[in-house]
């Protein structure tokens, strides 16, 4: 597939902002990133828990309305399923579409831009990242599910997903093509939604609190002792992956999206 002509590197010239690697962006943000510390989940959960939502716009609002009326208002894990499957596609576009950038710049007879270079591997590290997470979170849930014996059927299980996941997989593409600012506004609230709704259904459950979790996917994703532990940590993922969501918006449009 070739590159639209509307995101080559001429286009990004004079728009990306000055910016390290992806990691030395993690130590000298001006957020407070969670992965890889030792912190309380319940403070953090109740720091989730004062602050608003970032606003969905747009297509999340239609999203987020369609969810509601087919899986219903209340927190499921069978709900989160679902927002599980769908939330490593944004990653996946930025990685996929870096790389066709890539192509695109080497392939051109214009010497390379190493500002829009950067730009690339930076979002084909974070994307190849924060996918990876999301498919553990899928993961995950999943085995929780199966253990607890809680079964999707055919229409809302498979199809639907199957139907959403493809929409957004064309979404994602086409946003991040189009204007990639976009794409990191909509995940960052996304992710804002996605972090509330972990931290809300473990209040709604209190007897996950001592209720013991296992599962063979702890050989990719850290160890918790509760399952109310274990969805308090996914939902710090989520907010991590708000943050970078941001961090990117703002290395790409010069000003904070909040
Ligand atoms: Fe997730
Ligand atoms: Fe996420």
């Amino acid at each position: 597939m070739s590159m639209p002509k509307i995101l080559t590197h001429v286009s990004l010239k004079g728009i990306v902002q000055e910016k390290s690697n992806y990691r030395e962006c993690l130590v000298m943000s001006k957020f407070e990133y969670t992965m890889g510390k030792e912190l309380d989940l319940k403070a953090e959960q109740a720091k989730t828990l004062e602050k608003p939502t970032i606003k969905p716009k747009g297509f999340l609002i239609f999203l987020v309305w369609v969810m509601d009326l087919i899986y219903g208002k209340e927190r499921t894990l069978p709900k989160f399923k679902v927002i599980e499957t769908l939330a490593r596609y944004p990653y996946w576009a930025w990685e996929n579409c870096s790389y066709h950038r890539i192509t695109k710049t080497y392939t051109s007879t214009k010497p390379a831009d190493k500002k829009i270079n950067e730009l690339s591997l930076r979002h084909i590290e974070f994307g190849r990242e924060a996918q990876d997470n999301e498919q553990w979170h899928l993961m995950l849930i999943e085995d929780i599910m199966r253990q607890k014996g809680i079964k999707m059927g055919w229409l809302k299980g498979s199809l639907i997903p199957f139907l959403m996941a493809c929409g957004y997989y064309f979404l994602t593409r086409a946003m991040y093509y189009i204007r990639p600012q976009w794409s990191f506004a909509m995940n960052a609230a996304f992710e804002s939604h996605a972090e509330h709704q972990y931290m809300l259904i473990v209040s709604e459950h209190p007897e996950w609190e001592n209720e013991s979790v296992d599962t063979d996917y702890f050989q990719y994703y850290p160890r918790q002792k509760s399952l109310a532990d274990l969805l308090r940590r996914i939902g710090l993922d989520e907010r991590d992956h708000m943050f970078t969501s941001l961090e990117e918006y703002e290395a790409l449009t010069g000003k904070s999206y909040l």
